[in-house]
């Protein structure tokens, strides 16, 4: 099993903090968090400051995302790891750890440029997550979610991920593309029960915002299904309709967020086995509904 135990936050630049807040707090209905750094915005779920860290920032980019490790000696071992696979680490400043409120982490660019951070000890806000709409969010031992990034050269980062990282493979789903090309997958990548932390989609677009989408799970359907009339109700984009995904079996919509990546709101995860789970290939991403609306 790999050390890095779950998604931890996610830091993204965006470039309109008006429109995020009227997103995050009126629209999914996120608790509004409390943290350090100025002109920050902090979308809480749970004890954390926040999941989702919003920066100020001339670009809507991803700034890190955080994988979470147990202790300093899982960290070190991460760091090791990393180096030895030939990619300079940079530890995070006093200054750094302060600002997303944690005991230490470092910084690396994953295969293809994808800006990670690993981190332990995080500090906890004891105060209740006063979501507005009454959302309750599933993360503890599962993490905040999943992200979805571009990656260039795809063989590259699933090595990089699977034996550096250790993050175990959960499934692919193979993408049509012309047969001189050979097969191309969308890759499914899990550290925990969750079924997919992460996935890594093949893209020659590796500019901003950096970003596929990031996934949050509400406990209950109704949640979702009143988050969705909110979405529609105020005039978002809603990039896919409800749809049950195949792997995952999570039952969701995603909506575009002012930062121009999605936003996949959902519930209902499956809990993976790794006692008998083996990575399956899916032949088509949902058993129902998830029309994708890409204008
Ligand atoms: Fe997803």
């Amino acid at each position: 099993m790999s050390d890095i135990s779950s998604l931890g936050y996610v830091r993204i630049r965006v470039t309109d903090m008006d429109a995020w807040r009227r997103f995050a707090f009126e629209t999914i209905g996120f608790a509004e968090g409390h943290g350090p750094e100025a002109g920050a915005l902090y979308l809480r779920m749970d004890e954390r400051i926040g999941r989702l860290v919003l920066l100020p920032g001339e670009v809507d980019r991803v700034d890190a995302v955080g994988w979470e490790v147990r202790d300093h000696l899982a960290l070190r071992r991460v760091q090791s790891a990393v180096e030895a696979a030939g990619i300079a680490t940079k530890p995070l400043s006093q200054e750094d750890v302060d600002a997303r409120r944690v005991e230490a982490g470092l910084f690396f660019e994953a295969p293809g440029g994808s800006p990670l951070e690993v981190f332990h000890g995080p500090a906890l806000d004891h105060s209740p997550v006063a979501t507005p709409y009454g959302n309750r969010f599933v993360t503890g031992k599962l993490g905040a979610g999943h992200v979805v990034v571009p990656v260039a050269d795809l063989d590259a980062a699933y090595r990089f991920y699977t034996e550096t990282m250790e993050f175990l493979p959960r499934g692919s789903l193979r993408l049509a593309t012309p047969p001189e090309l050979g097969p191309v997958r969308l890759r499914f990548l899990g550290v925990n029960a969750r079924h997919h932390s992460l996935a890594i989609l093949p893209s020659s677009n590796l500019k901003a915002p950096a970003l596929v989408h990031i996934m949050v799970e509400c406990e209950a359907l109704d949640e979702v299904g009143r988050t969705l009339d909110r979405a529609i109700n105020g005039g978002c984009h809603i990039s896919s309709t409800l749809g049950r995904h195949t792997n995952d079996k999570m039952v969701s919509f995603y909506l575009r967020t002012p930062g121009g990546w999605d936003l996949e709101v959902g519930c209902d995860g499956m809990l993976v086995d790794e006692t008998s789970y083996t990575a399956e290939e899916i032949t088509a991403d949902s058993y129902w509904g998830h029309r994708w609306d890409f204008s």
